[in-house]
């Protein structure tokens, strides 16, 4: 398709997927990306090459999960505060949930829990000097505390430190990388700080409201996934641990069918920096590739009757026999979504507290929903 003088490229086919993403050349994204660098910068989303590939070899660590079950503590806290919160909806009468998911990202425990028109919320939407105040105090903090661990730490030996900065989470591991002298810069860390912001905030959110939406579609797959979670926690009200994650294997199937059904990064895009072959047409270098997971998981080749809502399609060894490039809400290849572990640990944990306590019904059909394909997919 040309729009104006560009040409465009949409690819809704796992093969074509598969010929663009398994690839370690092509890794640039699309040119309109550039309308998000006044406000992530050229950080790990936006930027390509050897600034790219360095940032991404830093950050890596920071998702190993190890890690990742440090983060199970604030899951649990913000997944309270929410039912908590949710209390006063629970009349049976209808109300909007995604503003109250939005407000329940670990990033604001500072700032939004209770106040949907905190400063970071409304910035999100409106006014980027605000967002950009907000990374610096984050920064400016971890800096703060950084010194202080590092002069407590002076008498540990060398080995406890090392072992501890294996383990660093992410703002941890820059800032270490911008005190010690290597490589990265204040602004490097506000670039990063703000792409992580952006891509682990809304993305999140719109993947627990629709596996939300779907479940007050499906009461007997909700069912289901009480059963399931009866059966680790009983009645009892005690938080997730990462044992109990493990076994929430129905709840993560809904989860991914519900990421097949409404991703929520519905569509993504590559600029080709050299030619390439995609079912045997030659797409010159410089056209922007759209991949669509929106119509790609719909393909009823990989998923058969593909509108209906089948957490059973998740199951391992159903799974196992599908084009992995059928499925790709986190992308795939060398520039996939380095969150993912994060995202589908967080779900599962919020998901599960939401769902120990409340059962929930959606009005809407799927033939009614009114959905924006923004960056990022939502309800209108
Ligand atoms: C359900 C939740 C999420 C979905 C569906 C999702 C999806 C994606 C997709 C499709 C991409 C590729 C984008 C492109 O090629 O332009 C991506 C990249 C990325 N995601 Fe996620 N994401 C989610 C959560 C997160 C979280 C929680 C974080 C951070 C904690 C995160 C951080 C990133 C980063 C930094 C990239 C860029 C990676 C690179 O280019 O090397 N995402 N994500």
């Amino acid at each position: 398709m040309w729009i104006m003088h560009k040409p465009y490229v949409f690819i809704y086919g796992a093969s074509g997927v598969e010929a663009i993403l398994n690839n370690s050349r092509n890794l640039v994204k699309g040119t309109d990306y550039g309308q998000l660098h006044s406000w992530i910068g050229l950080g790990l989303l936006t930027s390509s090459g050897s600034k790219w590939h360095t940032r991404r070899k830093i950050l890596t660590p920071a998702f190993h999960f190890k890690i990742l079950e440090d983060f199970i503590e604030i899951f649990n806290q913000q997944s309270q505060k929410f039912v908590t919160k949710l209390q006063k909806y629970s009349d049976g009468k209808s109300f909007d949930i995604f503003p109250l998911i939005t407000l329940n990202q670990p990033w604001e425990e500072r700032f939004a829990q209770d106040d949907p028109h905190s400063d970071y919320v409304t910035a999100v939407h409106e006014h980027l000097n605000v967002l950009h105040a907000f990374a610096s105090d984050t920064i400016r903090e971890r800096r703060k505390e950084y010194k202080q661990l590092k002069a407590k730490r002076k008498d540990k030996s060398e080995d406890e430190i090392i072992g501890k900065k294996k383990r660093q989470a992410f703002l941890d591991l820059l800032i270490e990388y911008l005190e010690e002298g290597e490589t990265l810069t204040e602004e490097d860390i506000r670039e990063e700080v703000e792409t992580f912001m952006f891509e682990g905030h809304d993305t999140t959110a719109s993947g627990i409201t629709w596996t939300v939406y779907l479940l007050g579609q499906h009461p007997e797959i909700q069912e289901k996934v009480y059963d399931e979670l009866e059966s680790i926690f009983g009645k009892s009200e005690r938080p997730a641990t990462s044992e109990d994650i493990r076994e929430m294997n129905y709840l993560e199937c809904c989860i991914k069918e519900s990421l097949r059904l409404l991703p929520p990064v519905p569509i993504f895009v590559r600029n080709l920096t050299e030619d390439l072959i995609i079912d045997g047409y030659i797409v010159p270098r410089g056209t922007d590739v759209s991949i669509f997971t929106y119509n790609l998981h719909r393909d009823p080749k990989h998923f058969p009757d593909p509108l209906k809502f089948q957490p059973e399609r998740f199951f391992p060894e159903i799974s196992a026999k599908r084009n992995p490039y059928a499925f790709v809400p986190f992308s795939a290849g060398p520039r996939n979504c380095i969150g993912q572990k994060f995202a589908l640990m967080e779900e599962k944990v919020i998901l599960s507290t939401f769902l120990r306590k409340y059962k929930v019904e959606s009005l809407e059909t799927m033939e009614d929903l009114k959905v924006t394909g923004d960056i990022i997919f939502t309800s209108s």
